[in-house]
């Protein structure tokens, strides 16, 4: 094998995030507004999809390369079939050492179960707010609250840990910071803060609608005071805290007032097989095509070497400073 790469910053290959569909049945306004994401949208048509083999496959040979941490996100990945299967294949692989999935919570009541029998230790479910006017009108759908933190506690109560990701844009949902801690923090729960992001060609971003996290650790220490947990992992992408006297924390995810390019191991695969190497990349690799024209694993495994090799993308650290936008993949199409 060719020896785990490192790319031209000096960064290793350690996190694979796979997404599993292209669809969701939220139309969230900074990911996928309705506008765009309407009823004539085109999603990708089932034989377009990594198959479950093909899926297996490729994970093994970025776990060859270094891969240790696999996310399945979307889309909304619980809206794929067979997730159980997918899920229980996956972990089963050698050498990998966490598998996560990122979904919105809609399925979570129904398939809570499922997703702990095929082996499934921890999941994060996405909820922006605990009002349900306002979160049906982030959610674009109208779907109510009531149903996600029933399947948030339908999670729990199957065995898996839960963390829970909001995403706090100002003037939307910024008043719902605390109700959210307090919730959370009764329940044990670890709720990480997202910095709003310009992901994506139409989540409508400004600067002036991001909350830094800074501020929500002001907010939540005046009420519930905090001290500092140091990282687990090398890369860790959130900043984390916990409630003094408890075992329960937050996290806070800076994105764009505290940028970690610096540190970013992170690979992304699209649910057409199409490698990413920036959550804000423009260009890709289809590594489908390359799979289904015959190429042996070592050939995959070197055109992954050489991709990564090759890889500049600190995109957060200098988003501040780009004159012009640029077509950039979108988040549902790579999951966030
Ligand atoms: P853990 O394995 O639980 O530590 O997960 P994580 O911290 O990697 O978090 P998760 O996968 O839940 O990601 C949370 C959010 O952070 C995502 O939805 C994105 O909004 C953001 N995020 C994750 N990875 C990146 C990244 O590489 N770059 C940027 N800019 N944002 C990211
Ligand atoms: N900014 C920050 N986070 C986002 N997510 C989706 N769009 C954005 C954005 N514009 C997050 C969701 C979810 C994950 C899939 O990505 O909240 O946690
Ligand atoms: Fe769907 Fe998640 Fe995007 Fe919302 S953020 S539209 S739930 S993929
Ligand atoms: Fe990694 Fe790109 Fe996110 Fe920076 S912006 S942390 S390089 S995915």
């Amino acid at each position: 094998y060719p020896t785990a790469p490192v790319d031209a910053l000096g960064r290793p290959l350690r996190d694979l995030r796979i997404s599993i569909t292209d669809r969701c049945n939220f139309r969230c306004r900074y990911c996928m507004p309705e506008e765009i994401f309407g009823a004539d949208f085109r999603f990708l048509s089932e034989e377009k999809l990594l198959s479950l083999p093909e899926l297996v496959r490729l994970t093994q040979i970025f776990v060859s390369l270094g891969v240790e941490k696999i996310r399945i996100t979307g889309g909304e990945p619980l809206l794929r079939k067979n997730i159980g299967d997918i899920i229980s294949r996956i972990r089963s692989i050698e050498g990998v050492k966490d598998i996560a999935v990122t979904t919105n919570g809609s399925l979570l009541k129904q398939k809570a179960q499922q997703l702990r029998e095929a082996g499934l230790e921890r999941i994060t479910v996405s909820l922006d707010s605990l009002n349900d006017e306002r979160f049906g009108r982030m959610n674009g759908r109208g779907f109510p609250v009531r149903t996600v933190l029933e399947g948030i506690d339908a999670a729990a109560s199957a065995g898996l840990s839960v963390k829970i990701n909001m995403v706090v844009q100002k003037g939307v949902n910024d008043q719902d910071i605390i109700p959210m801690a307090r919730y959370f923090r009764e329940r044990g729960h670890t709720l990480r803060f997202v910095e709003f992001m310009d992901v994506g060609n139409s989540s409508g971003w400004n600067l002036q609608q991001v909350v830094p996290s800074k501020r929500i650790i002001e907010i939540i220490h005046a009420d519930m005071p905090l001290e500092p947990v140091a990282p687990n992992y090398y890369g860790e992408v959130a900043t984390r805290y916990r409630y003094q006297g408890t075992h329960t924390e937050i996290g806070l995810i800076s994105s764009v007032t505290q940028a970690f390019c610096g540190s970013c191991t992170r690979a992304r695969l699209s649910a057409e097989g199409h490698l990413y190497t920036c959550l804000f990349a423009s260009d890709k690799t289809d590594l489908l095509s390359v799979m289904r024209a015959g190429a042996s694993d070592d050939e995959v495994r070197q055109r992954i070497v050489q991709v990564w090799s090759e890889r500049q993308d600190r995109y957060s650290e200098t988003r501040l400073a780009q004159t012009s936008p640029r077509r950039m993949v979108e988040m549902s199409h790579i999951g966030g």
